[in-house]
């Protein structure tokens, strides 16, 4: 189990100032959360997992959790305004980047809209929730899952060829604390700076540095259509500008695959 005193040293530095709640096995930590808000709890939380044994993934999936990733839900009040919902994910799919690369881990590129990928496989993802506590209040959950040190046989066979882990990439462990901590610094510090500059400006120019989606060819299901085209440009709310032989659409959501250049 990640040291929870380590934790609590680290979180001691930044302005997040979440209750730590600590789990060797949960159903999901963004339902642990979800919970534990509905019980009442207002406080910003960190919800911490060894495993999962019904992590969820966008679109219903399941996010398997075997003992080696890391699985952490963290709870905040949105910040700046409502319709900036979609961008904290994209934040947070920055500051993962980041902290992997700060790991020695080369070739990480960000997915629309808001996968990490290591050399094109997707090695962690992001599931936000939005809550609804009071009229006009809401809080997020923000749920991130890391392949850390996953043995990738211990993911299904279907989803290894389009996924990876840390310790496949780097071929040894690494500190499961030491990558939290640094992920919540990162996290801390584009919160900071994203409502000191009142504007996710910062986060999304981080994003376009690292993403592998524009100038791509896609395919796009929104739930109810699939569309094909170029991703030409991230908006200023997080949505995804796509040039179709039908014209230009506007995406806020969808399940994004990368298609090979004609
Ligand atoms: C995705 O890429 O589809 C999102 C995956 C998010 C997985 C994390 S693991 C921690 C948190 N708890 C969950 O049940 N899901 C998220």
């Amino acid at each position: 189990m990640v040291n929870p005193e380590l934790i609590h040293r680290c979180v001691e530095k930044l302005t997040l100032n979440p209750q730590i709640v600590c789990l060797p096995t949960v159903d999901s930590t963004n339902d642990e959360a979800k919970r534990l808000i509905a019980s009442g709890r207002r406080a910003e939380l960190l919800i911490l997992a060894d495993t999962q044994t019904h992590g969820r993934g966008r679109y219903n999936r399941t996010w398997h959790s075997p003992e080696g990733g890391l699985y952490l839900s963290l709870t905040l009040r949105p910040i700046l305004h409502f319709d900036s919902i979609p961008l904290h994910s994209i934040l947070c799919a920055c500051a993962i980047a980041k902290a992997l690369q700060n790991m020695g881990v080369d070739e990480v590129e960000l997915k629309w809209p808001n996968d990490v990928l290591i050399a094109e496989r997707k090695v962690a993802g992001i599931l936000s929730e939005l809550i609804s506590i009071g009229p006009d209040e809401h809080l997020i959950v923000l749920g991130i899952g890391i392949n850390q040190n996953t043995p990738l046989n211990l993911l299904p066979e279907d989803i290894r060829y389009s996924t990876t882990s840390i310790l496949e990439h780097l071929g040894r462990t690494t500190s499961r604390e030491k990558l939290l901590c640094d992920l919540l610094t990162l996290i801390d510090f584009r919160l900071q700076a994203t409502r000191s500059s009142s504007s996710f400006d910062m986060v999304l120019d981080e994003w376009r540095q690292k993403n592998a989606t524009l100038g791509s060819k896609i395919r796009v299901d929104d739930g109810s259509m699939t569309y094909i085209g170029i991703a030409k440009e991230i908006l200023p709310d997080g949505s995804l500008l796509v040039h179709t032989d039908d014209g230009d659409i506007t995406l806020c959501t969808g399940d994004l695959t990368h298609l090979c250049q004609d």
